[in-house]
C-alpha cells in the first residue's frame, strides 16, 4: 500500500524533522549573511580556510577558461583529462596507496566501493553511527549488512564470530575515520587487528580527517600509524572543494574502474574543478600552518566550553557537537545564536539518534579565540535560558 505524500510530509513536520533550506545572501570565509544580519558561522566543513583561498580560485579560472565549465560526459566518453590524471597521482603521493580514482561527489566514492566489490555471498560490518554514505553503501549492495555498536570493539568481533560460520566470500569493516557528527575517532588500530584476524577488508571514510590529522594533513591513516586496505575521502571538506575520491591497491582501483556504476553512469567531475581540487591539496601540504593553527583553534575551545561546563561531546577534531537532547531545544538553541550572530546548525534524528539532538560546531583555522569566546559564552547563556524554560 502507497502512503499518501501529504500525510508522510504532515507525520514528518509532527515528528519535529521538516526541513528547510535557508537562504544565504551571501558567504565569505567564515562570514554569513541571512536575512539581511551578518553572523559568523561555526557551519562549514572548510576546516582549513582554502575554500577561498586565491590560489585555489585561480587554478579553478584557468582551467575553466581552457576546459569551460561542464565536462560534458563521463569519464569513459571523453572526459578524462590529464588535469583528472595528475589530481590521481598527486592523490597517490600524498597518501602512499599505489592507485587512486576521483569521483564526482564523496557520497558516490562510498557508494562505488560497496556496490562495486561485493556480491550477495559477501558481508559487510558497519559502525552504527556512520555516515549515511556508507549506510546506504552497504543497503544498496547485494552482500549481507550488519551493524555493530559505535567503535565497539567487541561488539564487531561478536558479529564476526557468528558469521564466521556461514559461507561468506568477502568480508569488510567499514567505518568513518572522523564520525561526522560526533567528531570522534574511529579505534582504527584495533580493526587493522581485527580485520587481519577475520581475514576482513578494512575500508575506511576519511572525509573528515584527511587535511587535519597527523602532522602532514594524510588523515586517520597518519595519525595512528595503520593503513586500512580501502580508503575514501571528499574533497568538500578540507580541500574546501568539491568532488571525492578512494585510495587502495591496483586491483580494487581496476575493479572499482570496470564495475563501479556511480562513477561509469555519471558526468565526470569538470576539470576545473579538479585543477582546484589539486591546487589545494598542494596548499592542504605546504600550508603546515593551517592544521597547526585549527588544532590550536580545537584546544582553545575545548578550554573555554569545559570552564563553562558546557555538554561537549569528546572530539579532539573539528567537529565539536553540544549535545541538547531533544530536536524542538536544539532547534531553539539554535535560532538564539543566530539572534546574537552565530550560525550554527542543529542536528536532529534521523541523522543522530533519538534523545541526542545537538548543535554541530565545526571549528576552522579561520576563526580567532575571540570568535570562540563570543560564541561560547552567548551558548552558554542559550542553554540556561532552554533550561529555565522548560
Ligand atoms: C563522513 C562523510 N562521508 C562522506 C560524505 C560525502 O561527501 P561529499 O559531500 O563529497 O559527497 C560526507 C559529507 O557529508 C561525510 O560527512
Amino acid at each position: 500500500m502507497s502512503i499518501n505524500l501529504e500525510t508522510a510530509l504532515a507525520r514528518h513536520k509532527k515528528m519535529k524533522r521538516y526541513r528547510v533550506r535557508s537562504v544565504l545572501q551571501s558567504w565569505s570565509g567564515i562570514q554569513r549573511t541571512y536575512q539581511g544580519k551578518n553572523c559568523i558561522s561555526f557551519s562549514s566543513n572548510d576546516y582549513l580556510g582554502l575554500a577561498q583561498h586565491p590560489d585555489v580560485i585561480t587554478a579553478f579560472k584557468q582551467a575553466a577558461d581552457e576546459y569551460g565549465i561542464g565536462s560534458g560526459s563521463s569519464h569513459f566518453l571523453g572526459a578524462y583529462s590529464s588535469v583528472h590524471r595528475a589530481l590521481e597521482e598527486a592523490l597517490e603521493d600524498f597518501t602512499g596507496y599505489p592507485r587512486a580514482l576521483v569521483f564526482s561527489t564523496g557520497y558516490m566514492a562510498n557508494l562505488s566501493v560497496l556496490t562495486a566489490l561485493l556480491t550477495r555471498h559477501d558481508s559487510v560490518f558497519g559502525d552504527r553511527l556512520n555516515h549515511a554514505s556508507l549506510i546506504d553503501a552497504a543497503r544498496f549492495c547485494a552482500a549481507t549488512f550488519k551493524r555493530y555498536q559505535h567503535n565497539h570493539v567487541a561488539s564487531l568481533v561478536n558479529q564476526l564470530c557468528r558469521t564466521q560460520t556461514s559461507s561468506a566470500r568477502h568480508t569488510y569493516i567499514v567505518t568513518d575515520g572522523v564520525f561526522s557528527m560526533d567528531g570522534d575517532l574511529a579505534a582504527l588500530p584495533d580493526l587493522v587487528e581485527i580485520a587481519r584476524k577475520y581475514s576482513a577488508t578494512l575500508f575506511v571514510d576519511d572525509a573528515h580527517g584527511v587535511g587535519v590529522l597527523g602532522k602532514k594533513g594524510r588523515g586517520i591513516s597518519e595519525y595512528f600509524n595503520v593503513k586500512p586496505d580501502i580508503l575514501s575521502g571528499s574533497f568538500g571538506k578540507a580541500f574546501g572543494c568539491f568532488g571525492g575520491f578512494v585510495v587502495g591497491s591496483e586491483s580494487i582501483i581496476e575493479n572499482l574502474l570496470q564495475f563501479s556504476r556511480p562513477y561509469m553512469y555519471t558526468t565526470a567531475l569538470p576539470p576545473a574543478i579538479a585543477r582546484a581540487a589539486y591546487a589545494s591539496l598542494l596548499l592542504l601540504q605546504a600550508e603546515d600552518w593551517r592544521r597547526a593553527r585549527l588544532h590550536s583553534v580545537i584546544s582553545y575551545f575545548k578550554r573555554v566550553a569545559a570552564q563553562l561546563a558546557l555538554p561537549i561531546l569528546p572530539s579532539e577534531t573539528a567537529i565539536q557537537p553540544l549535545l541538547v537532547g531533544e530536536s524542538d531545544s536544539a532547534m531553539q538553541l539554535s535560532a538564539y545564536l543566530f539572534q546574537q550572530g552565530y550560525w550554527v546548525n542543529a542536528i536532529r534524528p534521523p541523522t543522530v539518534p533519538e534523545g541526542t539532538s545537538r548543535l554541530r560546531i565545526s571549528l576552522s583555522a579561520l576563526h580567532s579565540n575571540r570568535d570562540i569566546d563570543s560564541l561560547l559564552e552567548q551558548a552558554a547563556i542559550g542553554v540556561k535560558l532552554l533550561n529555565t524554560s522548560c
